[in-house]
């Protein structure tokens, strides 16, 4: 498993900011979107070879569902519920999302799919 932490190489950009109040995040904290439809983190990575790829988020997400879509390089799109986790501190898995990704370089955006933004997200693994 590769794994991607906020500030690791291969991070992109966040609709937001990166923040560290809410502990129990990898890393040196998370990213939290602005609460508004549309906004999203982007990872650019690089896999060996064409082929399926499983995504999976770890997150939290203190208020009420918050689902996503996974756009890959600008087109196949996904989605992914992010449920409660029952509070801000309390990190969670998200389901696995499985994508078709190109060699060399890939754009995964992680996109809100309703008016309060994304939950705040730790990190992705691939
Ligand atoms: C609170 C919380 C943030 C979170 C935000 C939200 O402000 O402290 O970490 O991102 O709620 O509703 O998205
Ligand atoms: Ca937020």
């Amino acid at each position: 498993t590769l794994t991607l932490q906020e500030n690791a190489p291969g991070f992109c950009s966040v609709d937001g900011a990166i923040e560290s109040e809410h502990a129990g995040y990898t890393g040196s904290g998370y990213a939290n979107t602005d609460n508004e439809s549309g906004t999203a983190i982007e990872w650019s990575v690089v896999v060996p070879e064409a082929g399926l790829y499983t995504l999976q988020w770890r997150y939290a997400n203190g208020s009420g569902d918050r689902p996503a879509d996974v756009v890959i390089n600008s087109g196949q799109v996904t989605g992914v519920s992010m449920d409660g986790t029952g509070g801000w501190t309390s990190y969670a898995n998200s389901d696995q999302v499985v994508v078709g990704l190109s060699a060399g370089y890939n754009t995964i955006r992680l996109q809100a799919g309703g008016s309060s933004g994304l939950a705040n997200i730790d990190r992705i693994e691939i």
